[in-house]
């Protein structure tokens, strides 16, 4: 029999590599990127670079805008080594977490399918750590040079996340993923019995109150009784014993569940860290259990990121993390529709034309579609995406008054895969929080060398890009604005190994 390009489980791993390429997107690049400079330094355990954060303060009086230049310099010590690194996610039995498993697994064994367009090859296409650039600098001849974001720095490689997670449903993984009606048949066919061997996910904590009604039917595997202090050391022991099997060095949560509504919050039950650990032990009824995962990831030692609208993250848990310095991030994947209004906004403002207004209608599908179609949880939702243009509107110049002037309308239509664009979005959030936990800073000052490195802050604003309500440091301003999301990101990442953030100038294009 001619030897099949299709993998499956009854191909041999060695002969996947010789047969089938592996998209540039999955492929293995260690060390890709040396920095020769004053400013960075290689040992065997961190690369410790110096950045210097330019930035200006600016004194407004009778109009007059009186601008000084500050320069304040850094450290940035990243450890070099990538740990084992597991991803847990709430809700691994439903859409996007069952497509998200399948993506890895198809990539980890590098399984091929025939679509009606011919034979397609597994890949990360749409995580912006793996599938896109930055540049660097130029080569020899003056040309730009690219690489992918995940070569700036030791970034743990998709395939090699040891998966699990919880579900209130009690469907075994395969089935999950043919329940979820994403992916290729020929796909799901191959990658099947790799679902499986994930088994069903660990039954979860289910609080009606908190999700539609009509969620109840799938909710067939939940832990027993309403203790809610018992129900954090359950998932509390789920963390550690998950870690344990996987000898992992670092377990992300990840919250993929259905929206939940948004817990009200109250002086005394869940305002600061202690009264929201009182209020658990209380089992007071305004703890969700999206806050109990946040709460037992902290108490870890483990990052938490939320993926859906609602607000996880009550003060108290913000309080919590800070305490034990822990990192959270959130919230509400930033997909289709979020993505696409910001960057028009953007663009419109940018170029000096004011919209009136942005009306958006949103057709949702599947199961978090019927989720949301419940009033309480479908304000979560609201809320998350309602401020999605604000400061990008915010430095505006007034716009000339209408009079008869015609309206233009911008009319868009986009129909799109929720889950596959929700994947990479879970994948790139896992590994850049990874990431972060790896990255420590002091400033420069005469007393620098009796300085410790530090953590950085425990809410990770750098995750931006793909949260559609990002949480941010409390007090600080929101940043919404998809581009100036992405430099910060660039910016630091070039930071921690020594390197200027992105110019456009091209001086040497402009001068003789
Ligand atoms: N897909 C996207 O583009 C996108 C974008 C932004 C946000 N989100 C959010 O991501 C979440 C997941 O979306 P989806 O399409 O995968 O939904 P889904 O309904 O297919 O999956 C959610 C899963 O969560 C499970 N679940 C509900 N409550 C739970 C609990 N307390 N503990 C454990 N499991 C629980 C459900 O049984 C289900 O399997 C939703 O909150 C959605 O709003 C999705």
């Amino acid at each position: 029999m001619a030897p099949t390009i299709s993998s499956g489980l009854n191909t041999p791993e060695s002969e996947l590599e010789s047969i089938l390429t592996i998209h540039p997107t999955a492929l293995r690049r260690p060390n890709a990127i040396l920095v020769q400079s004053v400013n960075t330094r290689y040992t065997q355990d961190h690369i410790t670079a110096t950045f210097h954060n330019r930035g200006a303060t600016v004194d407004v009086s009778h109009g007059q805008f009186t601008v000084t230049p500050t320069i304040q310099s850094y450290e940035f010590q990243t450890q070099r080594t990538v740990g084992k690194t597991g991803l847990m996610m709430i809700g691994v039995g439903g859409n996007n977490g069952s497509t998200l498993c399948a993506t890895i697994l198809a990539n980890r064994h590098n399984i091929t399918w025939h679509t009606k367009s011919g034979i397609q090859h597994p890949n990360y296409i749409g995580s912006v750590l793996r599938a896109s650039t930055v540049r660097i600098g130029t080569d020899g001849t003056g040309k730009d040079v690219h690489v992918p974001i995940s070569d700036i720095l030791p970034m743990v490689h998709p395939n090699d996340l040891a998966l699990g997670g919880w579900d209130i449903s009690g469907v075994s993984m395969d089935k999950a993923m043919e329940r979820a009606k994403v992916l290729d048949y020929d796909l799901q066919r191959q990658v099947a019995p790799h679902m499986a061997l994930l088994g069903k996910p660990l039954p979860s904590i289910y609080y009606p109150d908190f999700i539609a009604a009509n969620q109840e039917a799938r909710a067939d595997n939940v832990i027993a009784g309403t203790d809610k202090q018992a129900h954090l050391e359950h998932i509390r022991a789920d963390i550690r014993k998950f870690r344990e099997d996987n000898s992992l060095d670092r377990c992300v949560v990840f919250w993929t569940a259905n929206t939940e509504r948004y817990s009200n919050i109250i002086p005394g039950v869940n305002d600061t860290a202690d009264n929201l650990l009182a209020a658990i032990k209380e089992s007071h009824s305004e703890v969700s259990p999206s806050t109990l995962f946040a709460v037992a990831a902290i108490l870890e030692g483990e990052p938490f990121v939320n993926g859906a609208p609602q607000n996880t993250f009550v003060p108290g848990v913000i309080e919590l993390a800070e305490r034990h310095q822990s990192f959270i991030g959130g919230d509400d994947l930033k997909s289709g529709q979020t993505k696409l209004k910001s960057v028009l906004a953007e663009f419109l403002v940018n170029a000096g034309i004011k919209p009136l207004s942005i009306a958006s209608y949103n057709h949702l599908g599947n199961n978090d579609g019927h989720n949301l179609s419940a009033e309480p949880q479908f304000k979560s939702k609201e809320i998350s995406k309602s401020s999605v243009v604000d400061d990008m509107a915010k430095g505006e110049h007034p716009g000339p008054h209408r009079g008869d002037q015609n309206t233009s309308t911008i009319n868009i239509f986009n129909e799109c895969e929720d889950s596959l664009l929700a994947t990479p979005l879970i994948l790139d959030l896992a590994i850049l929080t990874e990431l972060l936990t790896r990255i420590k800073y002091r400033k420069v000052s005469a007393e620098i060398h009796k300085q410790e490195f530090a953590p950085l802050y425990p809410v990770l604003s750098l995750l931006s890009y793909m949260l559609k309500a990002p949480l941010v440091k409390p007090g600080t301003e929101v940043v919404n604005s998809l581009n100036r999301q992405r430099n910060a990101l660039e910016t630091f990442l070039k930071a921690c190994i020594g390197l200027e953030s992105n110019t456009d100038l091209l001086l040497e294009t402009r001068i003789w």
